[in-house]
């Protein structure tokens, strides 16, 4: 049985490598197919490298464009590669428009889609992320829950029962509970970023628990000239206790650009940190202040406390650990929120074991499509 791991953007080539890793480990038939999303080196084949994972079979190099563009081009890679290599099934991660053109080319092909990290719901339909998370839980046939509460939310739209039929010719549920891989990510790769980048925090002059780290990228967020200034002037605010650093997104440094914003005093923005860097600048963060999905995820993995910057969050598990807190958009709630989290320090991590992938794959390989 063949199987195509669809990716496309940053946090895909990060949540997708346990699983491409696991999928080496049980010498599975695989490939790759990379949308090219992304494709800035440094969100890109920076994690390629690092992570050590094999060069995509097929590059569909489908870069940036309005909403419909990138998926209409992705949708007719995807077809063409498909319809090469007949895979039985397809693996997406996530909630981009990679995800929603690789699931809705391969529906159209008949081939079995199992949609990793499954049933997250902001309930916030300006992102476009929940339309794709939507359309993808309702097209796959099997949906890989994260969490018990992401299960819920699929059972609520009608998404459950049991559908596939597994090699010995039963019956499988169709959702799965099994953790989320960007556990798996984080553990696995915590100690090698100790040890190959040792001088992570020198090199940005930052001293462990003497600074906080944020990032905010989400269109709602930082394509709004009010709410990117909003979030700047919370930072600004935060950083009258310790430095902040920003490791900027390019949709967000052109925004910054366009709007004429500048960082307030004490907020340093830098160029985005690989992964393994980057793990290290959370991992010895006093807090995070973040709209990133992932991030929500490794914070609350790592130990670290985070504040959400956004008006829901499709992560409330962190929030129900004591691990974050919600703070909207508005200054005056960031700096509320900072204030409530900013000393949590232990909780029970709701996002896994770190054993996901191994779940998800093993599920994977029992399946007959
Ligand atoms: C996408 C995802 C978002 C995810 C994020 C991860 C969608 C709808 N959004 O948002 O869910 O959280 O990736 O980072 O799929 N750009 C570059 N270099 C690149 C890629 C983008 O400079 O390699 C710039 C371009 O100006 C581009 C802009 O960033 O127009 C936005 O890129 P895009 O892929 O459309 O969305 P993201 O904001 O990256
Ligand atoms: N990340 C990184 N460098 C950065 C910012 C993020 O390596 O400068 C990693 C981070 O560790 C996480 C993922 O990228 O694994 C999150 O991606 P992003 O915030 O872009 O997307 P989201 O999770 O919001 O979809």
């Amino acid at each position: 049985m063949k199987i195509a791991v669809a990716l496309g953007t940053r946090p895909e080539i990060i949540k997708c490598s346990p699983l491409i890793r696991e999928l080496e480990a049980r010498g599975a038939d695989y490939f790759i197919i990379h949308s090219n999303q992304h494709y800035s080196y440094e969100l890109d084949r920076v994690f390629m490298e690092e992570l050590k994972l094999p060069e995509p079979k097929y590059n569909l190099h489908a870069g940036s464009g309005s909403h419909s563009e990138q998926t209409g081009k992705i949708m007719l890679g995807v077809e063409k590669a498909f319809e090469k290599e007949k895979p039985a099934v397809v693996l997406v991660q996530g909630d981009t428009n990679t995800v929603l053109a690789a699931a809705l080319a391969a529906y159209k092909l008949g081939v079995f889609i199992g949609h990793v990290e499954a049933g997250l719901r902001s309930f916030d339909r300006r992102m476009p992320e929940e339309a794709n998370r939507v359309i993808v839980d309702h097209l796959s046939d099997y949906l890989f829950a994260p969490t018990e509460a992401a299960k819920k939310n699929l059972l609520g739209e009608g998404i459950g029962g049991h559908a596939l039929i597994t090699a010995r010719g039963s019956f499988t549920p169709k959702i799965l509970v099994t953790g989320n891989t960007s556990v798996d990510a984080t553990l696995q790769n915590i100690k090698l970023a100790e040890e190959s980048r040792p001088n992570t925090l020198e090199d940005y002059c930052l001293k462990r628990d003497g600074y906080y780290l944020v990032t905010a990228h989400r269109a709602e967020n930082v394509d709004d000239a009010a709410v990117f200034k909003e979030l700047l002037a919370a930072f600004g605010e935060v950083a009258k206790g310790k430095p902040v650093l920003y490791p900027i997104h390019p949709r967000s440094r052109k925004r910054m650009e366009e709007f004429r914003l500048k960082a307030p005093k004490g907020v340093k923005l830098v160029e985005p940190p690989g992964y393994l860097e980057f793990l290290l600048l959370e991992k010895n963060a006093s807090c995070i202040l973040t709209d990133s999905g992932g991030l929500q995820e490794e914070a609350c993995t790592l130990g670290v406390p985070c504040v959400v910057l956004r008006k829901s969050s499709d992560r409330p598990e962190s929030i129900e650990a004591g691990a974050a807190a919600l703070g909207g958009v508005e200054a005056k709630g960031i700096l509320a929120a900072f204030e409530k989290i900013k000393n949590a320090k232990s909780w029970k991590n709701p996002y896994g074991d770190g054993h996901a992938a191994r779940r998800i794959v093993g599920e994977v390989l029992k399946w007959k499509p």
